[in-house]
């Protein structure tokens, strides 16, 4: 048995619906079906359809179609716009574009080319005279610097607007951690040391005195750390976090404790340090 249920824009479909065996018009006039089996075609047919029913076909398959009034028939087809969902972004892109990199200008050019490879493995893609583009991934550079003529170094630098920091995230806290040693062992030492509740974080100076925020995520994961920060109570009642020893950590870590352990300690302030800095400003160098 054959029902006319196609469409004008679809006419290949017209009339090829068959109870008892596959429907056609449901793949050929796909447009024209929403999920549920509700059909409401450009000529104003309205059709319901069990699609398991459709699937198992053969006889015995129930489909059911409800071929509507004439004055159904006569309905204009949905507007596109009423037909799409309410997007309240409006003030965003749809596809929003990828952090990809941050530029500094520098009148120590080389010191700071030195400085961004032993932290953090950042290497020159290009290194010139005046100018130099550093990477530690797939990116071309995520970090630039220039050394336009006529610069000059800033005045109070750490209680100016601007950037505070740049922040590198490590994978897991031994990676971190052994990180902080390496780099203590050269001398270059954090200002600043905290548990912020989605990361750990120690916090570095670079040449120009930039501040270098150097990372392990605590919930190893940005979808989880995304959801703590965006509805934990303790996040929101103390954002800045807990101040800890490194030095602490280290030693947390040579008496076995796992990184759940280390980081539930320091939340709860067993690692403070002897001396809390006095605020999070960047230290003056000039
Ligand atoms: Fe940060």
């Amino acid at each position: 048995m054959s029902l006319s249920v196609g469409c004008r824009r679809h006419p290949r479909a017209t009339g090829t619906s068959t109870i008892g065996t596959s429907c056609t018009n449901r793949h050929q006039c796909s447009i024209h079906w929403n999920r549920g089996g509700i059909c409401r075609a450009r000529l104003g047919i309205r059709a319901r359809v069990p699609f398991n029913g459709m699937r198992l076909g053969g006889i015995g398959a129930v489909v059911v179609w409800w071929v509507s009034t004439a004055e159904d028939l006569r309905c204009d087809p949905p507007s596109l716009e009423s037909m799409m969902p309410t997007n309240r972004a409006t003030d965003r892109p749809l596809a929003a574009p990828t952090l990809h990199h941050t530029t500094f200008t520098t009148l120590r050019l080389d010191e700071m080319v030195e400085w961004y490879g032993v932290a953090l493995g950042l290497y020159p893609a290009f290194h010139g005279e005046d100018a130099a583009w550093l990477t530690n991934d797939a990116a071309n550079h995520r970090i630039a610097l220039l050394s336009p003529p006529g610069l000059k170094h800033p005045v109070d630098k750490g209680h100016s607007t601007g950037i505070h920091h740049t922040a590198f995230e490590f994978e897991t806290f031994d990676q971190w951690l052994n990180n902080y040693i390496r780099l203590r062992d050269r001398g270059i030492t954090p200002f600043l040391y905290l548990d912020h509740g989605i990361t750990m974080s120690v916090y570095y100076q670079d040449p120009d005195g930039n501040g270098v925020e150097i990372q392990v995520d605590c919930f190893g994961n940005w979808r989880d750390s995304s959801q703590w920060i965006n509805s934990a109570l303790e996040f929101a009642e103390n954002p800045i976090g807990t101040w800890f020893d490194p030095e602490k950590l280290v030693e947390a870590r040579e008496q076995g404790l796992t990184f759940q352990e280390i980081h539930e300690k320091a939340r709860a302030g067993e690692y403070v340090p002897d001396e809390i800095p006095k605020d999070i400003f960047l230290p003056e160098l000039y």
